[in-house]
C-alpha cells in the first residue's frame, strides 16, 4: 500500500470522525436529522454521526452507503448502540443500490462536498424519494463572498488531497434546486472556530419539485 492509499484509508477517516465532531457541528444536525420520518436512508453514513439524532418514534427503518471501510465500522458500531436493525451498505452515491421511491426521506449531510459527481448523486437522491418525501441537507461549500471565493479557488487542489476529496467551491442550495429539488431553507452561515474558507454551511429541507 503507498503513503497516499494508507493516509486515505487510515488518517482521512480519523480527521473527518473529529472534524465532523465539532460541537457547531453537532448544534446543525440537531436541527436537521431529528425532522427525518418513516423509511430513511443516508448518503454518506460513515462515522454515524447522525444516527443518536434520528426520533425512534419516527423512523420506521434506516439504511446507509458509504464508501469507506473505516466509516462504515463506525456507522454500524452507532447503530449497535442506538439498538435498531440498520441496513448499512459499502457503497458510492453514484449509484445507489436501491428501487425508485422507496425512501420517504433522504438525508445527506457534509457529504455533496466529497462525492466524485454531486450532479449524479443529487439525481440518484431524487431518484430514491418517494412522491412528496423529504430531502434534508446540511453541507458546506462555496461562500458567498468573493474574497473568501477566491481562497477556496486556491485551497481547494490541496484541500481535497488532504482531505479525502473534500471540495471547497460547490454551490449547496443551488446544486439542490438545480437537481429538481423545491427548497425551504433552515439557516445557513460561517461556522465559528473553523476557517472561512471551510465552513461556510448551508441546511434545509426540499421536495421533488414537478
Ligand atoms: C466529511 S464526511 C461526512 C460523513 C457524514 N455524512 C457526516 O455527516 O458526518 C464525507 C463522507 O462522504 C463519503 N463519501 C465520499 N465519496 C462518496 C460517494 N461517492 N458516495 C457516497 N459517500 C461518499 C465519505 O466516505 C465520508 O463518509
Amino acid at each position: 500500500m503507498g503513503i497516499a492509499s494508507w493516509y486515505d484509508e487510515h488518517v482521512v477517516p480519523r480527521i473527518i470522525k473529529l472534524g465532523c465532531g465539532q460541537k457547531g457541528i453537532a448544534d446543525r444536525r440537531a436541527q436537521v436529522v431529528p425532522r427525518a420520518r418513516g423509511r430513511v436512508f443516508e448518503i454518506g453514513c460513515g462515522g454515524g454521526m447522525n444516527q443518536p439524532l434520528y426520533d425512534p418514534q419516527q423512523v420506521t427503518g434506516f439504511a446507509g452507503i458509504d464508501p469507506s471501510g473505516k466509516l462504515l465500522d463506525y456507522a454500524r458500531e452507532q447503530a449497535a448502540r442506538k439498538g435498531w436493525q440498520a441496513d448499512i451498505r459499502q457503497g458510492f452515491g453514484e449509484n445507489i443500490p436501491f428501487a425508485d421511491e422507496e425512501f420517504d426521506t433522504v438525508v445527506c449531510t457534509y457529504t455533496l462536498c466529497s462525492v466524485d459527481n454531486n450532479v449524479q448523486v443529487l439525481s440518484e437522491l431524487r431518484r430514491i424519494l418517494k412522491p412528496g418525501g423529504l430531502f434534508l441537507f446540511l453541507e458546506h461549500g462555496r461562500a458567498p463572498d468573493p474574497g473568501v471565493q477566491r481562497w477556496q479557488e486556491r485551497v481547494e487542489p490541496i484541500w481535497k488531497r488532504l482531505m479525502g476529496g473534500c471540495h471547497l467551491t460547490r454551490p449547496i442550495t443551488e446544486a439542490v434546486r438545480d437537481a429538481g429539488f423545491s427548497v425551504t431553507p433552515i439557516d445557513q452561515g460561517y461556522m465559528k472556530g473553523m476557517p472561512r474558507i471551510a465552513s461556510w454551511m448551508e441546511w434545509g429541507e426540499a421536495v421533488k419539485s414537478d
